[in-house]
Protein backbone atom coordinates (compact mmCIF):
# COMPACT_ATOMS: atom_id res chain seq x y z
CA UNK A 1 0.00 0.00 0.00
CA UNK A 2 1.54 3.64 -1.00
CA UNK A 3 2.15 5.98 2.12
CA UNK A 4 -0.05 9.11 0.92
CA UNK A 5 -3.76 8.04 -0.62
CA UNK A 6 -4.31 11.07 -1.34
CA UNK A 7 -2.51 11.16 -4.56
CA UNK A 8 -4.52 7.81 -4.92
CA UNK A 9 -8.11 8.69 -4.85
CA UNK A 10 -7.67 12.54 -5.01
CA UNK A 11 -8.93 15.78 -3.45
CA UNK A 12 -11.86 17.79 -3.67
CA UNK A 13 -11.31 21.34 -4.65
CA UNK A 14 -12.44 22.95 -1.61
CA UNK A 15 -14.71 22.25 1.63
CA UNK A 16 -17.82 23.63 -0.97
CA UNK A 17 -17.42 20.66 -2.96
CA UNK A 18 -16.96 18.17 -0.12
CA UNK A 19 -20.57 19.59 0.70
CA UNK A 20 -21.81 19.26 -2.73
CA UNK A 21 -20.85 15.75 -3.01
CA UNK A 22 -22.15 14.85 0.42
CA UNK A 23 -25.24 16.90 -0.59
CA UNK A 24 -25.18 14.74 -3.68
CA UNK A 25 -25.17 11.64 -2.24
CA UNK A 26 -27.38 12.23 0.87
CA UNK A 27 -30.38 13.64 -1.16
CA UNK A 28 -31.45 10.80 -3.18
CA UNK A 29 -34.41 8.15 -3.64
CA UNK A 30 -33.95 8.31 0.13
CA UNK A 31 -35.58 12.00 0.50
CA UNK A 32 -37.73 11.91 -2.53
CA UNK A 33 -39.58 8.37 -2.82
CA UNK A 34 -38.78 6.74 0.05
CA UNK A 35 -39.41 9.44 2.79
CA UNK A 36 -42.75 10.01 1.46
CA UNK A 37 -43.65 6.44 1.26
CA UNK A 38 -42.87 4.88 4.83
CA UNK A 39 -44.08 7.99 6.09
CA UNK A 40 -47.25 7.43 4.64
CA UNK A 41 -47.18 3.41 5.74
CA UNK A 42 -46.33 4.50 8.93
CA UNK A 43 -48.82 6.92 9.72
CA UNK A 44 -47.72 10.79 9.33
CA UNK A 45 -46.46 13.21 11.40
CA UNK A 46 -45.77 10.95 14.34
CA UNK A 47 -43.17 9.31 12.25
CA UNK A 48 -42.03 12.66 11.06
CA UNK A 49 -41.21 13.93 14.68
CA UNK A 50 -39.19 10.61 15.29
CA UNK A 51 -37.69 11.05 12.18
CA UNK A 52 -36.53 14.54 12.93
CA UNK A 53 -35.50 13.70 16.41
CA UNK A 54 -32.73 10.93 15.23
CA UNK A 55 -31.30 12.85 12.33
CA UNK A 56 -30.57 15.92 15.11
CA UNK A 57 -29.65 13.07 17.96
CA UNK A 58 -27.84 10.45 16.30
CA UNK A 59 -27.04 11.42 12.80
CA UNK A 60 -25.52 14.98 12.47
CA UNK A 61 -23.08 13.54 15.57
CA UNK A 62 -22.61 10.43 13.92
CA UNK A 63 -21.60 12.15 10.71
CA UNK A 64 -19.27 14.47 11.91
CA UNK A 65 -17.69 11.08 13.13
CA UNK A 66 -17.08 9.52 9.46
CA UNK A 67 -15.84 12.33 8.41
CA UNK A 68 -13.61 12.72 11.15
CA UNK A 69 -12.41 9.74 10.66
CA UNK A 70 -12.36 9.21 6.96
CA UNK A 71 -10.09 12.83 6.53
CA UNK A 72 -7.93 11.19 9.33
CA UNK A 73 -6.75 8.15 7.51
CA UNK A 74 -7.37 9.17 4.06
CA UNK A 75 -7.94 5.93 3.02
CA UNK A 76 -10.91 3.86 2.07
CA UNK A 77 -13.33 3.13 5.11
CA UNK A 78 -11.98 -0.43 4.90
CA UNK A 79 -8.49 0.32 5.19
CA UNK A 80 -9.36 3.18 7.39
CA UNK A 81 -10.79 1.23 10.20
CA UNK A 82 -7.72 -0.97 9.53
CA UNK A 83 -5.21 1.58 10.35
CA UNK A 84 -7.41 3.74 13.32
CA UNK A 85 -7.78 0.26 15.26
CA UNK A 86 -4.65 -0.71 15.78
CA UNK A 87 -3.05 3.48 15.89
CA UNK A 88 -6.01 3.93 19.19
CA UNK A 89 -5.24 0.08 20.15
CA UNK A 90 -9.32 -0.56 20.16
CA UNK A 91 -10.08 -3.97 20.08
CA UNK A 92 -10.01 -5.55 16.35
CA UNK A 93 -14.37 -5.60 16.22
CA UNK A 94 -13.69 -1.77 15.32
CA UNK A 95 -11.77 -2.97 12.45
CA UNK A 96 -14.98 -4.76 11.06
CA UNK A 97 -17.25 -1.05 10.14
CA UNK A 98 -15.32 -1.00 7.34
CA UNK A 99 -16.18 -4.62 6.15
CA UNK A 100 -19.54 -4.39 7.39
CA UNK A 101 -20.09 -1.44 5.30
CA UNK A 102 -18.63 -2.53 2.18
CA UNK A 103 -21.42 -5.78 2.48
CA UNK A 104 -24.41 -3.30 3.32
CA UNK A 105 -23.03 -1.13 0.23
CA UNK A 106 -23.37 -3.72 -2.18
CA UNK A 107 -26.53 -4.86 -1.10
CA UNK A 108 -28.20 -1.01 -1.15
CA UNK A 109 -26.42 -0.64 -4.40
CA UNK A 110 -28.06 -3.76 -5.65
CA UNK A 111 -31.89 -2.54 -4.81
CA UNK A 112 -31.24 1.29 -5.03
CA UNK A 113 -30.50 0.52 -8.75
CA UNK A 114 -33.48 -1.48 -9.35
CA UNK A 115 -35.90 0.97 -8.46
CA UNK A 116 -33.51 3.82 -10.51
CA UNK A 117 -34.10 2.06 -13.34
CA UNK A 118 -37.96 2.78 -12.49
CA UNK A 119 -37.17 6.72 -12.94
CA UNK A 120 -35.44 6.23 -15.74
CA UNK A 121 -38.92 4.55 -17.12
CA UNK A 122 -40.81 7.40 -15.88
CA UNK A 123 -38.36 9.89 -17.44
CA UNK A 124 -39.48 7.89 -21.05
CA UNK A 125 -43.30 7.73 -19.81
CA UNK A 126 -43.23 11.78 -19.51
CA UNK A 127 -41.23 12.68 -22.41
CA UNK A 128 -43.32 11.19 -24.62
CA UNK A 129 -46.70 12.65 -23.17
CA UNK A 130 -48.30 9.77 -21.72
CA UNK A 131 -49.62 11.02 -18.65
CA UNK A 132 -51.16 14.31 -20.22
CA UNK A 133 -54.66 14.12 -18.72
CA UNK A 134 -53.68 10.71 -17.32
CA UNK A 135 -56.16 9.37 -14.53
CA UNK A 136 -55.34 7.83 -11.04
CA UNK A 137 -56.13 4.52 -12.28
CA UNK A 138 -53.95 4.40 -15.91
CA UNK A 139 -51.08 5.74 -13.43
CA UNK A 140 -51.64 2.43 -11.48
CA UNK A 141 -51.87 0.26 -14.14
CA UNK A 142 -48.66 1.43 -15.33
CA UNK A 143 -46.46 1.05 -12.61
CA UNK A 144 -48.64 -2.60 -11.80
CA UNK A 145 -47.12 -3.32 -15.39
CA UNK A 146 -43.75 -2.35 -14.89
CA UNK A 147 -43.20 -4.37 -11.97
CA UNK A 148 -44.96 -7.59 -13.49
CA UNK A 149 -42.50 -7.19 -16.57
CA UNK A 150 -39.16 -8.72 -15.12
CA UNK A 151 -37.04 -8.44 -18.67
CA UNK A 152 -38.28 -4.48 -18.66
CA UNK A 153 -36.98 -3.91 -15.26
CA UNK A 154 -33.66 -5.88 -16.03
CA UNK A 155 -32.57 -3.70 -18.68
CA UNK A 156 -33.69 -0.75 -17.25
CA UNK A 157 -31.63 -1.82 -14.14
CA UNK A 158 -28.64 -2.69 -16.44
CA UNK A 159 -28.99 1.00 -17.65
CA UNK A 160 -28.51 2.73 -14.53
CA UNK A 161 -25.57 0.84 -13.29
CA UNK A 162 -24.03 1.43 -16.47
CA UNK A 163 -24.74 5.46 -15.39
CA UNK A 164 -23.03 4.72 -12.29
CA UNK A 165 -20.17 2.79 -13.52
CA UNK A 166 -19.12 5.05 -16.47
CA UNK A 167 -18.60 8.27 -13.62
CA UNK A 168 -17.12 6.39 -11.17
CA UNK A 169 -14.55 4.72 -13.45
CA UNK A 170 -13.64 8.39 -14.50
CA UNK A 171 -12.88 9.23 -11.03
CA UNK A 172 -14.37 11.65 -8.55
CA UNK A 173 -13.40 15.00 -10.21
CA UNK A 174 -13.91 14.47 -14.11
CA UNK A 175 -17.38 14.27 -14.25
CA UNK A 176 -19.16 14.45 -11.22
CA UNK A 177 -18.23 17.72 -9.47
CA UNK A 178 -19.00 19.60 -12.52
CA UNK A 179 -22.22 17.89 -13.26
CA UNK A 180 -23.29 18.28 -9.54
CA UNK A 181 -21.98 22.27 -9.51
CA UNK A 182 -24.76 22.46 -12.42
CA UNK A 183 -27.95 20.17 -11.38
CA UNK A 184 -28.20 20.47 -7.39
CA UNK A 185 -29.31 23.77 -7.77
CA UNK A 186 -31.63 23.17 -10.38
CA UNK A 187 -32.73 20.24 -8.62
CA UNK A 188 -33.89 22.53 -6.10
CA UNK A 189 -35.65 24.92 -8.11
CA UNK A 190 -37.58 22.20 -9.49
CA UNK A 191 -38.87 20.90 -5.86
CA UNK A 192 -39.96 24.51 -5.02
CA UNK A 193 -41.92 24.58 -8.38
CA UNK A 194 -43.78 21.56 -7.70
CA UNK A 195 -44.16 22.77 -3.78
CA UNK A 196 -45.83 25.78 -5.31
CA UNK A 197 -48.04 23.80 -7.72
CA UNK A 198 -48.83 21.85 -4.07
CA UNK A 199 -49.41 24.56 -2.38
CA UNK A 200 -52.50 25.41 -4.77
CA UNK A 201 -54.51 22.02 -4.84
CA UNK A 202 -57.23 21.63 -2.37
CA UNK A 203 -55.39 18.76 -0.85
CA UNK A 204 -52.88 21.06 0.74
CA UNK A 205 -53.86 21.12 3.86
CA UNK A 206 -54.77 17.72 4.33
CA UNK A 207 -51.46 17.47 3.16
CA UNK A 208 -49.40 19.54 5.76
CA UNK A 209 -51.83 17.99 8.43
CA UNK A 210 -50.92 14.22 7.93
CA UNK A 211 -47.26 15.42 8.12
CA UNK A 212 -47.10 17.02 10.78
CA UNK A 213 -49.89 16.37 12.92
CA UNK A 214 -48.08 13.91 16.03
CA UNK A 215 -50.83 11.52 16.92
CA UNK A 216 -48.69 9.48 19.48
CA UNK A 217 -51.24 6.43 18.97
CA UNK A 218 -49.61 5.73 15.75
CA UNK A 219 -45.94 5.58 16.78
CA UNK A 220 -45.22 1.40 17.00
CA UNK A 221 -41.94 0.32 17.74
CA UNK A 222 -41.24 -0.60 14.28
CA UNK A 223 -42.40 2.72 13.10
CA UNK A 224 -39.23 4.22 15.80
CA UNK A 225 -36.66 1.28 14.08
CA UNK A 226 -37.70 2.39 10.92
CA UNK A 227 -37.14 6.21 11.34
CA UNK A 228 -33.96 5.46 12.26
CA UNK A 229 -33.56 3.53 10.02
CA UNK A 230 -33.95 6.34 7.97
CA UNK A 231 -31.94 8.81 9.27
CA UNK A 232 -29.10 6.61 8.58
CA UNK A 233 -29.83 5.54 4.83
CA UNK A 234 -30.98 9.36 4.16
CA UNK A 235 -27.98 10.77 5.73
CA UNK A 236 -25.78 8.33 3.97
CA UNK A 237 -24.41 7.07 7.03
CA UNK A 238 -23.37 4.17 8.89
CA UNK A 239 -21.65 2.07 5.55
CA UNK A 240 -18.92 4.31 5.11
CA UNK A 241 -20.10 6.20 2.29
CA UNK A 242 -19.46 9.97 4.08
CA UNK A 243 -16.55 8.35 5.52
CA UNK A 244 -15.17 7.73 1.99
CA UNK A 245 -16.03 11.02 1.18
CA UNK A 246 -14.19 12.65 3.95
CA UNK A 247 -11.17 11.04 2.76
CA UNK A 248 -10.97 13.57 0.26
CA UNK A 249 -11.82 16.35 2.19
CA UNK A 250 -9.44 19.65 2.42
CA UNK A 251 -7.18 19.09 5.64
CA UNK A 252 -7.62 21.70 8.33
CA UNK A 253 -11.41 22.81 7.39
CA UNK A 254 -13.51 22.92 10.13
CA UNK A 255 -16.57 20.28 10.27
CA UNK A 256 -19.49 21.64 12.33
CA UNK A 257 -20.56 23.65 9.79
CA UNK A 258 -20.28 21.46 7.19
CA UNK A 259 -22.23 18.75 8.63
CA UNK A 260 -25.07 20.89 9.74
CA UNK A 261 -25.60 22.45 6.27
CA UNK A 262 -25.66 18.54 4.86
CA UNK A 263 -27.98 17.46 7.73
CA UNK A 264 -30.32 20.55 7.16
CA UNK A 265 -30.17 20.77 3.07
CA UNK A 266 -31.38 16.56 3.21
CA UNK A 267 -33.87 17.12 6.12
CA UNK A 268 -35.50 19.98 3.59
CA UNK A 269 -35.61 18.20 0.65
CA UNK A 270 -37.24 15.29 2.53
CA UNK A 271 -40.35 17.68 4.15
CA UNK A 272 -40.58 19.22 0.77
CA UNK A 273 -40.93 16.65 -1.27
CA UNK A 274 -43.52 14.97 1.23
CA UNK A 275 -45.02 18.40 0.79
CA UNK A 276 -45.11 18.09 -2.93
CA UNK A 277 -46.55 14.10 -3.02
CA UNK A 278 -49.34 13.82 0.29
CA UNK A 279 -51.43 17.31 -1.14
CA UNK A 280 -51.28 15.82 -4.45
CA UNK A 281 -52.17 12.40 -3.03
CA UNK A 282 -55.25 13.56 -0.92
CA UNK A 283 -56.57 15.78 -3.98
CA UNK A 284 -56.81 13.03 -6.36
CA UNK A 285 -58.43 10.74 -3.43
CA UNK A 286 -55.07 8.19 -3.25
CA UNK A 287 -53.74 6.48 -0.38
CA UNK A 288 -50.94 7.65 1.59
CA UNK A 289 -50.10 4.31 2.60
CA UNK A 290 -49.44 2.83 -1.02
CA UNK A 291 -46.13 1.82 -0.26
CA UNK A 292 -43.10 1.89 -2.58
CA UNK A 293 -45.19 2.97 -5.67
CA UNK A 294 -46.35 5.88 -4.09
CA UNK A 295 -44.43 8.33 -6.19
CA UNK A 296 -45.07 6.88 -9.58
CA UNK A 297 -48.58 6.80 -9.32
CA UNK A 298 -49.51 10.46 -7.59
CA UNK A 299 -47.26 12.34 -9.48
CA UNK A 300 -47.52 11.40 -12.61
CA UNK A 301 -51.30 12.01 -12.44
CA UNK A 302 -50.54 15.31 -11.22
CA UNK A 303 -48.25 16.40 -13.46
CA UNK A 304 -50.59 15.08 -16.37
CA UNK A 305 -52.79 17.64 -15.30
CA UNK A 306 -50.38 20.46 -15.10
CA UNK A 307 -49.96 23.18 -18.19
CA UNK A 308 -46.55 22.19 -19.29
CA UNK A 309 -46.86 19.24 -17.55
CA UNK A 310 -44.74 17.17 -20.19
CA UNK A 311 -41.86 19.54 -19.48
CA UNK A 312 -41.77 19.59 -16.04
CA UNK A 313 -42.51 15.96 -15.37
CA UNK A 314 -39.92 15.05 -17.94
CA UNK A 315 -37.80 17.37 -15.88
CA UNK A 316 -38.74 16.49 -12.61
CA UNK A 317 -38.04 12.57 -13.15
CA UNK A 318 -34.78 13.90 -15.05
CA UNK A 319 -33.53 15.04 -11.38
CA UNK A 320 -34.56 12.50 -9.42
CA UNK A 321 -32.51 10.01 -11.57
CA UNK A 322 -29.70 12.54 -10.73
CA UNK A 323 -30.49 12.86 -7.20
CA UNK A 324 -30.38 8.98 -7.28
CA UNK A 325 -27.35 8.67 -9.36
CA UNK A 326 -24.96 11.06 -7.45
CA UNK A 327 -26.12 9.37 -4.37
CA UNK A 328 -25.40 5.49 -6.39
CA UNK A 329 -21.99 6.66 -6.96
CA UNK A 330 -21.61 7.59 -3.52
CA UNK A 331 -22.57 4.24 -2.43
CA UNK A 332 -20.24 2.25 -4.55
CA UNK A 333 -17.15 4.46 -3.50
CA UNK A 334 -16.06 2.77 -0.79
CA UNK A 335 -15.89 -0.46 -2.19
CA UNK A 336 -14.04 0.94 -5.57
CA UNK A 337 -11.56 3.08 -3.86
CA UNK A 338 -10.89 -0.18 -1.16
CA UNK A 339 -10.27 -2.09 -4.51
CA UNK A 340 -7.84 0.64 -6.07
CA UNK A 341 -5.68 0.75 -2.98
CA UNK A 342 -5.61 -3.22 -3.24
CA UNK A 343 -3.87 -2.37 -6.78
CA UNK A 344 -6.85 -2.79 -8.94
CA UNK A 345 -7.33 -0.01 -12.18
CA UNK A 346 -10.03 2.46 -11.53
CA UNK A 347 -11.76 0.41 -14.66
CA UNK A 348 -11.15 -2.59 -12.62
CA UNK A 349 -12.62 -1.86 -9.42
CA UNK A 350 -15.50 -0.53 -10.67
CA UNK A 351 -16.51 -3.55 -13.14
CA UNK A 352 -15.86 -5.63 -10.33
CA UNK A 353 -18.53 -3.48 -7.78
CA UNK A 354 -20.98 -2.70 -10.09
CA UNK A 355 -21.31 -6.38 -11.31
CA UNK A 356 -21.73 -7.97 -8.15
CA UNK A 357 -24.07 -5.34 -6.79
CA UNK A 358 -26.06 -5.50 -10.61
CA UNK A 359 -26.24 -9.49 -10.16
CA UNK A 360 -27.62 -9.02 -6.65
CA UNK A 361 -30.30 -6.73 -8.11
CA UNK A 362 -32.15 -9.36 -9.63
CA UNK A 363 -33.26 -10.60 -6.29
CA UNK A 364 -34.86 -6.85 -6.51
CA UNK A 365 -36.31 -7.30 -9.64
CA UNK A 366 -37.92 -11.05 -8.86
CA UNK A 367 -39.23 -9.37 -5.87
CA UNK A 368 -41.95 -7.79 -7.50
CA UNK A 369 -43.21 -10.57 -9.74
CA UNK A 370 -41.96 -14.13 -10.05
CA UNK A 371 -40.96 -14.12 -6.54
CA UNK A 372 -43.59 -11.43 -5.39
CA UNK A 373 -45.31 -14.84 -3.30
CA UNK A 374 -42.46 -16.13 -1.61
CA UNK A 375 -41.76 -14.20 1.48
CA UNK A 376 -39.73 -14.57 4.69
CA UNK A 377 -40.97 -13.80 8.18
CA UNK A 378 -44.51 -13.93 7.62
CA UNK A 379 -47.04 -12.88 10.35
CA UNK A 380 -50.85 -14.33 9.84
CA UNK A 381 -52.74 -12.03 12.43
CA UNK A 382 -56.59 -12.98 12.85
CA UNK A 383 -58.93 -10.71 12.84
CA UNK A 384 -62.49 -10.33 14.89
CA UNK A 385 -65.59 -8.28 13.60
CA UNK A 386 -64.13 -5.22 15.00
CA UNK A 387 -60.95 -5.57 13.47
CA UNK A 388 -58.64 -5.95 16.65
CA UNK A 389 -55.99 -8.84 16.41
CA UNK A 390 -57.58 -12.23 18.34
CA UNK A 391 -54.35 -14.47 17.26
CA UNK A 392 -51.48 -14.93 15.22
CA UNK A 393 -49.23 -17.32 13.70
CA UNK A 394 -45.72 -16.99 12.80
CA UNK A 395 -43.31 -18.96 9.84
CA UNK A 396 -39.83 -18.11 8.82
CA UNK A 397 -40.92 -18.84 5.06
CA UNK A 398 -44.46 -19.21 3.95
CA UNK A 399 -45.63 -19.02 -0.09
CA UNK A 400 -48.27 -16.11 0.88
CA UNK A 401 -50.62 -17.08 -2.15
CA UNK A 402 -51.31 -20.66 -0.66
CA UNK A 403 -51.42 -19.65 2.86
CA UNK A 404 -54.13 -17.46 1.55
CA UNK A 405 -56.19 -20.46 -0.08
CA UNK A 406 -55.92 -21.93 3.12
CA UNK A 407 -56.95 -19.21 5.37
CA UNK A 408 -59.80 -18.93 2.45
CA UNK A 409 -61.19 -22.50 3.34
CA UNK A 410 -60.85 -21.63 7.16
CA UNK A 411 -62.95 -18.99 6.65
CA UNK A 412 -62.38 -15.60 8.97
CA UNK A 413 -60.75 -12.67 8.38
CA UNK A 414 -56.72 -12.38 8.04
CA UNK A 415 -54.20 -10.26 7.74
CA UNK A 416 -51.05 -11.63 6.18
CA UNK A 417 -47.66 -9.60 6.32
CA UNK A 418 -44.17 -11.04 5.28
CA UNK A 419 -40.90 -9.93 3.30
CA UNK A 420 -40.05 -10.30 -0.57
CA UNK A 421 -36.11 -10.59 -1.02
CA UNK A 422 -36.74 -6.28 -1.47
CA UNK A 423 -37.71 -6.14 1.81
CA UNK A 424 -35.51 -8.28 3.46
CA UNK A 425 -32.49 -6.36 1.69
CA UNK A 426 -33.91 -2.58 3.01
CA UNK A 427 -34.63 -3.78 6.05
CA UNK A 428 -31.73 -5.95 6.78
CA UNK A 429 -29.24 -3.01 5.26
CA UNK A 430 -31.46 0.45 6.15
CA UNK A 431 -32.57 -0.79 9.77
CA UNK A 432 -30.07 -3.11 11.36
CA UNK A 433 -26.80 -2.80 9.43
CA UNK A 434 -26.06 1.07 8.80
CA UNK A 435 -27.60 1.69 12.52
CA UNK A 436 -24.99 -1.20 13.82
CA UNK A 437 -22.18 0.38 12.19
CA UNK A 438 -23.39 3.92 13.41
CA UNK A 439 -23.15 2.57 17.04
CA UNK A 440 -19.79 1.04 16.29
CA UNK A 441 -18.72 4.92 14.46
CA UNK A 442 -20.02 6.93 17.58
CA UNK A 443 -18.09 4.15 20.64
CA UNK A 444 -14.69 3.92 18.32
CA UNK A 445 -14.68 7.93 17.93
CA UNK A 446 -16.38 8.61 21.53
CA UNK A 447 -14.09 6.09 23.81
CA UNK A 448 -11.44 4.82 21.74
CA UNK A 449 -10.15 8.09 19.71
CA UNK A 450 -7.91 10.14 22.17
CA UNK A 451 -9.85 13.44 23.05
CA UNK A 452 -7.29 15.45 21.80
CA UNK A 453 -6.83 14.10 18.60
CA UNK A 454 -10.37 14.09 17.97
CA UNK A 455 -11.10 17.83 18.76
CA UNK A 456 -8.06 18.75 16.36
CA UNK A 457 -9.84 16.95 13.48
CA UNK A 458 -13.11 18.30 14.51
CA UNK A 459 -12.10 21.60 14.79
CA UNK A 460 -15.50 22.62 16.03
CA UNK A 461 -16.11 26.49 16.41
CA UNK A 462 -16.12 26.51 20.36
CA UNK A 463 -14.87 24.59 22.99
CA UNK A 464 -18.19 24.37 24.43
CA UNK A 465 -19.86 23.32 20.94
CA UNK A 466 -17.04 20.25 20.79
CA UNK A 467 -17.78 19.40 24.51
CA UNK A 468 -21.91 18.80 23.18
CA UNK A 469 -20.83 16.79 20.36
CA UNK A 470 -18.67 14.42 22.23
CA UNK A 471 -21.64 13.72 24.85
CA UNK A 472 -23.85 13.52 22.14
CA UNK A 473 -21.36 10.46 20.49
CA UNK A 474 -20.25 8.78 23.67
CA UNK A 475 -23.58 8.48 25.23
CA UNK A 476 -26.66 10.12 23.31
CA UNK A 477 -25.83 8.22 20.05
CA UNK A 478 -24.99 4.70 20.87
CA UNK A 479 -27.71 4.38 23.73
CA UNK A 480 -30.23 5.92 21.47
CA UNK A 481 -29.61 3.49 18.86
CA UNK A 482 -29.05 0.66 20.85
CA UNK A 483 -32.05 0.90 22.48
CA UNK A 484 -33.75 0.82 19.25
CA UNK A 485 -32.35 -1.88 18.37
CA UNK A 486 -32.74 -4.14 21.05
CA UNK A 487 -35.99 -3.17 21.19
CA UNK A 488 -36.64 -3.86 17.26
CA UNK A 489 -35.18 -7.20 17.47
CA UNK A 490 -36.02 -8.53 20.64
N1 LIG B 1 -28.70 8.90 1.05
C1 LIG B 1 -29.17 8.27 -0.14
C2 LIG B 1 -30.65 8.57 -0.31
O1 LIG B 1 -31.25 9.17 0.59
O2 LIG B 1 -31.19 8.20 -1.33
C3 LIG B 1 -28.95 6.79 -0.17
C4 LIG B 1 -27.61 6.33 0.31
C5 LIG B 1 -26.45 6.85 -0.25
C6 LIG B 1 -27.55 5.41 1.33
C7 LIG B 1 -25.23 6.47 0.24
C8 LIG B 1 -26.34 5.02 1.81
C9 LIG B 1 -25.19 5.55 1.27
F1 LIG B 1 -24.05 5.19 1.74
Amino acid sequence: MKADHRGMHGIWASRWTFILAAVGSAVGLGNIWKFPYITGEYGGGAFVLVYLICVLAVGIPVMMAEILLGRKARMSPVHTMERLTTQYKAPKLFAGIGWMGAVSGFFILSFYSVIAGWILYYVYKMATGFFTGAEGALAEATFGGLLANPLRLTVLHTLFMLLVGVVIARGIHRGLENTLRLLMPVLFVMLLVLLGYSLTTPGFEQGWDFLFRFEPEKLTTEAVIVALGHSFFTLSLGMGAIMAYGAYMPAGQPLGQTVLIVGFVDTLVALVAGLVIFPIVFTHGLEPGAGPGLMFQTLPVALGALPGGVVIGTVFFVLVLIAAWSSAISIAEPAVAWAVEKGFSRARATVFVCSLAWALGLGTVFSFNDWSQNQAFVTVTELNEAGDAVGSEFYLYAAVDDLKKAKEVTGGTYEIKGKTLFDIFDFLTTNILLPLGGVLIALFTGWFMSRSSVEDEARLASQHLFAVWRFMIRFVSPAAILLVLYNGLF
